[in-house]
């Protein structure tokens, strides 16, 4: 059974955890009933966000809502979901990608392609689902001049399009009142400045490659394509490339973030190991 906040939760696993049995695919398709098809497992709870994976299978239906006070993301982590956001024309998230609610935008979700369409929602402990039922109003083309960050659709593959994939890199592509959320890319190899923070737990998607984490005084482990990795606040942490391709993770964390590290003797020691 996959915790919420373990230090590495493996793609594989929790797709299993979440995965309907192919006789319950089979069911569905006979009968077209979705009722219990929907299954999430809570993966992250920060004291920003409570993240959790949600799989569904194509054609689940959807439940239009919005929030007033806060903004919701995904990171789409299998098959294809549809997204519509606010008044803009749908679109189609893959794996990697990251889609944008801003607060007051009505979205509506839809499995779209795939036995398991599996989003992993980042909202807040407190959301609400208490607005809903509205209608699409209107639809306006994505507009192509927008940049990072908090577009409404960040794809992983037009992100490794702009920036390549020969030299390490790194872009804020969410920031809002409780996240800053950046893509970066190393070759392999390349490793961080081991650093902690005092006041914030940390997480991370990997997207791309394999990536060695040292947390506190814990055995090293490496994390793969689809992984998610915990560390909580005051401890620190080591993040190296490893294998023979480049990886990519996401890096969350709050938009005030302290950096505290190892290698500055006038910097505080973590206080926890
Ligand atoms: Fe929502
Ligand atoms: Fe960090």
């Amino acid at each position: 059974m996959i915790q919420t906040n373990q230090a590495h939760i493996d793609y594989s696993e929790l797709m299993d955890e979440i995965g309907q049995s192919p006789e319950a695919l089979a069911k569905l398709k006979e009968t077209g009933d979705y009722t219990g098809m929907t299954k999430s497992v809570k993966t992250i709870l920060d004291g920003r966000n409570r993240a959790a994976a949600i799989s569904s299978p194509a054609g689940s239906p959807s439940d239009p809502h919005l929030h007033a006070d806060f903004h919701e993301w995904w990171i789409i982590m299998k098959g294809e979901v549809a997204y519509e956001i606010g008044e803009y024309e749908q679109v189609v998230g893959k794996f990697g990608d990251i889609v944008i609610a801003p607060c007051g935008y009505r979205h509506d979700i839809k499995p779209w392609k795939g036995d398991q369409c599996v989003r992993m929602v980042v909202g807040r402990e407190d959301s609400n689902h208490d607005l809903k039922g509205l209608p699409h109003p209107r639809t306006l083309p994505i507009p192509d001049d927008w940049q990072p960050p908090n577009m409404i659709h960040t794809r992983l593959e037009w992100m490794i399009e702009r920036h390549g994939l020969d030299e390490n890199w790194g872009e804020e592509v969410v920031l809002d009142q409780r996240n800053r959320v950046n893509i970066i890319h190393t070759l392999p190899g390349s490793s961080n400045r081991p650093h902690w923070h005092p006041d914030m737990d940390e997480w991370w998607f990997v997207a791309k490659g394999e990536i060695e984490w040292q947390i506190g005084k814990d055995e090293p482990f490496v994390a793969k394509r689809g992984d998610l990795v915990f560390v909580e606040a005051g401890r620190a942490h080591a993040i190296r490339t490893v294998g023979d391709e480049s990886s990519i993770r996401y890096a969350v964390t709050s938009p005030d973030v302290i950096h505290y590290f190892l290698d500055n003797p006038d910097d505080p020691r973590p206080p926890k190991d």
